[in-house]
């Protein structure tokens, strides 16, 4: 299939397109290298992807995009967005990025040659609000600038599909990590800091936050399986995530286990809209998909340390 994955200068992005290409489709990865974080990063990233035969495509999302992206797309993974809760992001990052992005891709992908296979976009645990641990029939109630703008996007995709316009599903990830994890995030941001023997800030209170850490490949190895039951998958919203939670504290526990070295831990006041307890509910996903998650959670962090030691040292 000729398949579109956006934000694929990322961090879950980056690994869909290869796992995909891998798989003998025809794979283009869009990006626009926002600067949140470590636009070289990104451009590792994408020589990665290109070395891997991916086509690559640097645009912004609310560019014409009808000018700039082929027109025989058959399924898109739509990862690109502001990601994350951040007091350094404002509203109108992750409205322009969320919302709008999203609205001006989907509005593209209307008008392709043939009519897309299916829209996959990608969602958060963070819609459901401070606590993530129901299914997918639930009230939302985001807490967040994040979580607001990612339900609106999801919404948007939803609306569409709603009224006939569009064949797609939305994708609620919990805690991705892994390979290439964003540096602002828990374990790449754990794992530098125990390597370089500097402080580890931590917000008060979140080392006892639960948390479904979920491993990137497991994540794209259940998105995957979207592309060989599209037809259930239509108009769904599925969670996806491992529904085995584990304290941030233990998180840091084992990274400090692997490492051999102990964290020197500095507290900070803690962060509203951050959420108190996520496990991910995935009857669903085990029900349509199949999905069972794989990764043991010590294992998988022993392979994004191997990473972040290659990449850095
Ligand atoms: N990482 C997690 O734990 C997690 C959890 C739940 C949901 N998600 C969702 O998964 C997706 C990917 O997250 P990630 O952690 O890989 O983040 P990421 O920031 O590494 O990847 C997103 C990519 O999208 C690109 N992008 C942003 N705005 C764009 C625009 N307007 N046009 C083109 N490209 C744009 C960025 O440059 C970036 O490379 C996001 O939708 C996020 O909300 C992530």
């Amino acid at each position: 299939m000729r398949i579109l994955v956006t934000g694929a200068a990322g961090f879950i992005g980056s690994h869909m397109a290869e796992y995909l290409a891998s798989n003998g489709h025809i794979v283009y990865g869009l990006d626009n290298f926002s600067p949140y974080y470590s636009e070289e990063l990104k451009q590792k990233n994408k020589r990665d992807l290109v070395k891997s035969g991916i086509h690559f495509i640097a645009v912004d999302l609310l560019d014409d995009l009808a000018t700039i992206l082929p027109n025989d797309i058959d399924v898109i993974y739509h990862f690109a967005a502001q990601p994350g809760i951040s007091s350094n992001t404002s509203f109108e990052q992750y409205e322009r990025n969320n919302i709008l992005a999203t609205q001006n891709v989907l509005q593209w992908s209307l008008n392709l040659e043939s009519p897309l296979k299916m829209f996959v976009n990608i969602s958060t645990s963070s819609v459901y609000g401070l606590k993530a641990t129901s299914s997918e029939g639930c009230l939302p109630k985001p807490a967040s600038d994040y979580g607001v703008t990612k339900l609106a996007g999801e919404q948007l995709v939803l609306a569409a599909n709603r009224m006939n316009k569009i064949k797609a599903c939305s994708i609620r990830l919990y805690s991705v990590y892994g390979p290439r994890e964003r540096p602002e995030k828990l374990y790449t941001k754990l794992i530098k800091s125990i390597i370089e023997e500097k402080p580890f800030p931590l917000f008060k209170g979140s080392e006892k936050h639960l948390r479904s850490f979920t491993y990137v490949g497991d994540i794209v190895d259940g998105l995957a399986r979207i592309l060989d039951c599209m037809e259930v998958c239509n108009g769904e919203i599925i969670n996806m995530g491992n529904d085995k939670a584990y304290s941030t504290s233990q998180g840091i526990q084992y990274v400090e286990e692997i490492l051999g070295k102990k964290a020197i831990i500095e507290t900070f006041p803690s962060r509203s809209g951050d959420q108190l307890k996520t496990t991910a509910n995935i009857d669903k996903a085990r029900k349509i998909l199949n999905f069972e998650p794989k990764m043991s959670f010590k294992k998988g962090l022993e392979q994004q340390i191997n990473w972040y030691k290659h990449t850095n040292t």
